[in-house]
Parts: structure tokens; sequence; C-alpha cells
């Protein structure tokens, strides 16, 4: 059907495309490891929130090389926190970090393994949830940040303003229905490359795109942002 041809063809695409960074070079391959690959996509997550890829890189591998794994952070400082953060900004970042490495070495130390637990955990949100849940855990959720909105606006040519709730949450049922269901966190990784890469704001580079001949906007010719994303 029509949500399996889009998750092959994207999947195809990102298993070519896929960049080489840092937090996806760990292997899940037992349970420690993942572990290790779920604090590390949540504090990659957290970084790229508001901040570039290529800025995020020297400060997650900063970030890792301090403190390795969630026991380590929960044993830091604010002020050492924010030293190893200065410049990314948004210092509240930072601090929802530290705290959430607090509680979880206060539960037991076990990384909470479900989009559920980790909802509980302060400072964590829908967002950050669901890229450790579907990245490091395989559940079979959406993740939806600004890339992903345009892209799925213009797929199913939504009118798409970030800022109106309703809208946002429309995107993330569709999101949730696209999701392919043996690899969630590699199909949403991908949704997101496409936003940030091929799918961008204006002039999207549709010639190249792996899902074109899905795309509602193209073919309505539609992709120019005012029509689909509006202040965006
Ligand atoms: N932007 C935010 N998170 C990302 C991820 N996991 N992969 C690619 N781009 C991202």
């Amino acid at each position: 059907d029509e949500v399996k041809e889009i998750s092959t063809s994207l999947l195809k695409w990102y298993d070519v495309n896929r960049r080489d960074l840092p937090w996806r070079r760990i292997n899940d391959s037992d349970d420690t490891d993942r572990d290790r690959k779920a604090y590390a996509v949540w504090v990659s997550e957290i970084m790229l929130q508001q901040t570039r890829v290529q800025t995020v890189i020297n400060y997650f591998n900063r970030w890792m090389e301090k403190w390795p794994t969630v026991e380590h952070l929960a044993q830091a400082s604010i002020e050492e926190v924010n030293e190893i953060w200065a410049g990314l900004g948004y210092y509240r970042r930072a601090r929802f970090l530290l705290e959430g490495a607090k509680s979880i070495v206060e539960e037991g130390g076990q990384f909470p393994r479900s989009l559920n637990d980790l909802r509980k955990v302060r400072g964590i949100g829908e967002y950050t949830a669901g890229a450790i849940a579907s990245i490091a855990f395989n559940e079979a959720v959406p993740v939806v940040d600004g890339n992903v909105i345009r892209v799925i606006a213009r797929l199913r040519t939504i009118s798409a303003n970030p800022k109106d709730k309703t809208t946002v949450k429309n995107i993330w049922r569709l999101a949730g229905q696209l999701v392919d269901l043996s690899r969630p966190g590699d199909f949403n990784q991908a949704l997101m490359e496409l936003g940030a890469t091929l799918c961008t704001p204006l002039n999207p580079n549709c010639s190249s795109c792996p899902i074109s001949t899905q795309c509602n906007a193209l073919l309505e010719s539609k992709q120019n942002p005012s029509m689909v994303v509006t202040d965006y």
C-alpha cells in the first residue's frame, strides 16, 4: 500500500544518504549498549533543539567524554554542566539533562524503555521521548520536529502553521500512521534528514526526493512554502 511504499523508499534513501554522526555510531547489540545508546540519543536530541547538527557534534563529543553514562552525569554539578554547555544557549535544556539524569538514577539507574515511562522523566517531552523510544528501543512511535512538520505538510498538502496546536497535533497523528514498524528509529531520522537536506523551506529539491511520486504538494505544484507551510 501507499504507506509501505513511502517508508520503503524513504528508508532506502536513508541507507545511502545517512550522515555519519557520533550518536549514530553506537550499536545496540546488547542491553548495556542499549542504555548507552538511549543516553546518547537523549543528549544529542536535546542539543539539536535549536542548534545545527554541525555545531552539536563537538559539544556532543565533549559531553560524552566528560559524562559517558547517566550515572556519571547524575554526579555532575550544574556549574560543570553549564560550562560544557557554554555557547549552545537555552541553558534550561542543560539543566533538564542534569535533573533528568538525577531522577533516572534515583529510580534505580535503568533507562526508561517505553514512551510512557520516558515521558515521566523531568524535562523529557513528547519529542524527546519519541526520539529515544524509537531510535534506542525500536518503539513504533512518531517524532515530529519543524522539519518533519514541513515534510508531512507537503506530502499531505496540509496548511500547517507550526504555531497552531491543532494542526501540529494532526501532523503527529499522520506521522504516527506513517512510521515504519520494523525500523521506526531510522524512519523518523530519515524524515528529519529529508526535511533538513532536500525538503527545505525554499526551493525544495524534489527531483532528488525519494518520495516525490507520493507528494501531494509536488503533484499540485504547491511546494512553495506559502501554500502549505505558513509562517515557518
Ligand atoms: N535533528 C534532530 N534530531 C535529529 C536526528 N536524530 N537525525 C537527524 N536530524 C536531527
